[in-house]
Order: structure tokens, then C-alpha cells, then sequence
């Protein structure tokens, strides 16, 4: 047991999914997993430990933002000795060409900061994806025939941002979307030598202001979940 996670030892396995919204964990555990089993819901942030076609999987919540993300991720490493870690979740897409229930496969994460940032001082580390894991990602999510694109994210502080020439100079640096945890994940992962990536379904378009009608997050967000996995395994 950690400070935020209940599982006792060897109930979380050495790969982890991570959505931000807890129930989003249970709908995963309960639809994907088999043997589903509950191991945490300290704060309410539900973790669930069960198979994927024979391999064992644990889906954890992250919480929104880095900070929360950082709190979870960082005790899956240090505590329960987590290997791999796959966020799954929502973005907001930032480029014409990226549509509404696209995928994005992140290979880098910007960010102006994050819980690690004071580590860095005058350095501008580069959050990136793990190679094997994007690879496989890509190539589960090209089989599927889901509409993927792969590139640069941008990891937000505010959902709510003000800064919209900041949103200006990332789209014309290539940013694809934006959402709020993936630089840190990606940061940690770096920091303690395991394989992390993010897989994210665009839910919402920051030049369109379309967004995805929430009858349809389901079935987007179940072939993210099913690519993260193909990729954990690959
Ligand atoms: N997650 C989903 N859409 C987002 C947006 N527009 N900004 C930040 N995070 C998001």
C-alpha cells in the first residue's frame, strides 16, 4: 500500500492504463479485462487488476493535470515496480487536418511546466514517448483502420487557457493536440527507465469548437483502450 494506492503488494501488474477519469477505469477493467478485480479506490480514484488475453493488466485513474498524474504514476513506479505505463484519454485537436474521434499517438509531450520542471532549471527537457510502444501503437492503430496521427502534443496546465497566442505559435510549430498529463508521464518514465506512451482520442477541436457528442465516447474511447493494449503486448 502507498500513500494514494490500497492495492496490496502484487495486485497492480507491470502494465498499466491510465485514464484520467476514474469511472472511465471501471467501464475499461469491466468491458476489456477479464477476472476484473478492484484493488484501489482510495480517494475514489478506481484501479482495477485483471487479464488481456492472458497477460496480466492492471487499469488505474489518473486524476486531471500532472500533478495527479504525477502522485499516481510516481507510486506505480517506485512502490509496486510498474514497467510499462499507457495514458489513455481525451484531447483537444489543434491542427485542421486532425478531426474529431481521430487518434493521436503522442511521440513528444511540450509543456511550459510540469511537477518535475524544477529539476531542470535552464534545461528544456524534451518529454518523449517510448519507441517500442508508439511503433506497436501505430501499427495496432493502422490495422484497426482508425484515422491515427502521430506527432507533437502539447500538455496544458488549464483546461480553460487564456494564452490563445501560445495556441497560435503551437499550431504553427506542428502541435497536434492538447490535453494535461502526458509530459510529466513521459518525464517519469525517463526519469526511472520504463516504456511509457500516450494514446488519445480528440474530443474536442480548439479552431472548430466541434466537439464529440457524448453518445459516441464510448466506442472511440474503446479502440484507444484496445490499441493501448495491443501495444502493451506487441
Ligand atoms: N482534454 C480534452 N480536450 C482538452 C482541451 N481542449 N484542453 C485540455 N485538455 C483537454
Amino acid at each position: 500500500m502507498t500513500v494514494h494506492i490500497g492495492a496490496a503488494p502484487g495486485e497492480i501488474a507491470q502494465t498499466v492504463l491510465m485514464p484520467g477519469d476514474p469511472y472511465r477505469a471501471k467501464w475499461a477493467a469491466e468491458t476489456f479485462l477479464k477476472d476484473a478485480k478492484l484493488v484501489n479506490e482510495v480517494r475514489g480514484m478506481l484501479g482495477f487488476t485483471g487479464t488481456w488475453n492472458g497477460n496480466p493488466v492492471t487499469i488505474q485513474g489518473s486524476g486531471m493535470g500532472m500533478p495527479s498524474l504525477s502522485i499516481y504514476a510516481n507510486e506505480l513506479i517506485s512502490e509496486y515496480d510498474v514497467q510499462t505505463l499507457i495514458r489513455i484519454g481525451s484531447c483537444g485537436g489543434m491542427q485542421p487536418h486532425v478531426g474529431i474521434r481521430d487518434v493521436i499517438v503522442a511521440m513528444t509531450a511540450s509543456t511550459i511546466t510540469s511537477p518535475s520542471s524544477g529539476i531542470f532549471r535552464e534545461l528544456n527537457f524534451a518529454p518523449t514517448a517510448d519507441w517500442s510502444l508508439l511503433r506497436a501503437a501505430v501499427a495496432a492503430a493502422e490495422a484497426r483502420g482508425t484515422k491515427t496521427h502521430v506527432g507533437g502534443i502539447y500538455s496544458s496546465d488549464v483546461f480553460y487557457a487564456e494564452r490563445k497566442d501560445l495556441d497560435e505559435q503551437m499550431v504553427r510549430h506542428g502541435i497536434l493536440g492538447v490535453e494535461m498529463e502526458a509530459a510529466e508521464l513521459y518525464t517519469l518514465a525517463a526519469r526511472y527507465g520504463r516504456r511509457a506512451l500516450a494514446v488519445l482520442t480528440v474530443s474536442d477541436h480548439l479552431q472548430t469548437g466541434e466537439a464529440l457528442p457524448s453518445e459516441d465516447r464510448e466506442k472511440t474511447f474503446g479502440d484507444m483502450v484496445e490499441i493501448a493494449l495491443e501495444a502493451a503486448f506487441s
